[in-house]
């Protein structure tokens, strides 16, 4: 029915959503559209059914973290999800968004290039030379919108902002007004934030750029750190969902086994530990995210439906994963041919892997 190329989380879980507010009996924050409890179910998942139906886990591996996120949101303190790229701080501050405001999209993508106008509000000049200095001339910015209409707002990788961009957000935070003093008439002249309002910024830690907030900004957050998930299975489990969904919704008519899902969770994890069953290997200097993992095994599948493969080739897994984990560092290209080498070695009776190494 849709052919945007990616919905935002409150259109793609619309009926979960919709299912969940129906059956919520729980406490609700002033402004939000859900109980934190019903947050929490949508996030993390519910085994036993809601209503007649069950509710799928979005986040794996941060379930504590989560339960607390959505704890700082009902209060006065905006939330900072840090971590190392590819941990889901991004997926976990769309689903919270669309879960609390029932919309993820007043969301500013952090960069050197932003300016204050990007996030608060910028002028309509043909109507500003129209009309002058009034409402109708004024253009929302997503914390314009998140304030007035007591919706979350998303700051994406907020560090990479200069530091007196990410300053603006301090009397925000602590006052929630938006000062406007441009606009001609007083009653314009500033927006009180609407209860619901809150603010989730996400920042990578391998960013040079975190340590260049202010302490008075940082005072402001609660920060809460994503890990990467570690157990192997786990791995596998989340790369086969995430990368069946993705095929799937392109239509694409072959799905990874979880022999083929294993294998590539294995590999990545021998990369990053720099160890194949007992023998040393050494690590190479990307260590490759989940999230990356997803879009090496959709490549690989791609190439599979497109040359007249029935099953994802293992061959396939090899050669994306030297352009996501070696780039165009020449050592590292040949750090994943001493790995070839090792598991040569110590798993050349396996199949998969025998096609693995090619
Ligand atoms: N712990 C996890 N739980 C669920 N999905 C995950 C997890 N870690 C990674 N992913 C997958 O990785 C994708 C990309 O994560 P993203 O939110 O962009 O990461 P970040 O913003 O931390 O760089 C997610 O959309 C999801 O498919
Ligand atoms: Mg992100």
């Amino acid at each position: 029915m849709h052919s945007a190329q990616r919905l935002p989380a409150e259109v793609q879980y619309a009926d979960e959503l919709n299912h969940l507010a129906e059956n919520d009996t729980y406490k609700k924050p002033q402004g939000w559209k859900l109980s934190p409890q019903a947050v929490k179910t949508f996030i993390l998942g519910s085994n036993k059914a809601i209503g007649n139906r069950s509710i799928a886990k979005k986040i794996h591996g941060n379930d504590a973290l989560v339960e607390r996120a959505i704890v700082t949101l009902a209060g006065q303190r905006g939330l900072l999800l840090v971590g190392e790229p590819g941990t889901a701080k991004s997926l976990l501050s769309e689903l919270l968004a669309a879960a609390i405001s029932g919309n993820s999209t007043d969301t500013i993508q952090g960069s050197a290039g932003i300016v204050e106008e990007n996030i608060r509000y910028s002028w309509n000049y043909a109507l500003l030379l129209k009309e002058g200095p009034v409402l109708d001339s004024l253009v929302p910015g997503p914390l314009y919108r998140a304030m007035k209409h007591g919706r979350i707002m998303r700051f994406e990788e907020i560090t990479r902002c200069p530091t007196e961009i990410q300053d603006n957000l301090i009397p925000i935070l602590s006052d929630r007004i938006l000062q406007i003093p441009e606009l001609k008439q007083d009653e314009d002249k500033f927006l009180l934030s609407q209860k619901g309002f809150n603010l989730i910024a996400t920042a990578n830690l391998n960013d040079r750029g975190i340590n260049e907030m202010s302490s008075a900004l940082k005072r402001r957050f609660n920060f809460e750190t994503m890990q990467p998930l570690k157990n192997i299975q786990q791995q596998a489990k989340l790369i086969a969902t995430q990368a069946n969904q993705q095929l799937a919704s392109a239509e694409i008519e072959i799905s990874a086994s979880d022999d083929i899902c294993q294998l590539l969770a294995t590999a990545i994890t021998d990369m990053r530990t720099g160890h194949v069953e007992g023998l040393s290997i050494s690590p190479l200097t990307n260590v490759l995210s989940t999230a990356e993992a997803i879009s090496v095994l959709y490549s690989a599948a791609l190439e599979s439906h497109y040359f007249g493969e029935q099953t994802i080739r293992p061959k396939y897994i090899a050669n994306y994963l030297i352009g996501a984990v070696c780039k165009d560092n020449n050592d590292d290209i040949k750090r994943f041919d001493d790995y070839k080498n090792a598991i040569k070695r110590k798993r050349n009776d396996l199949p998969l892997w025998q096609d693995f190494i090619g």
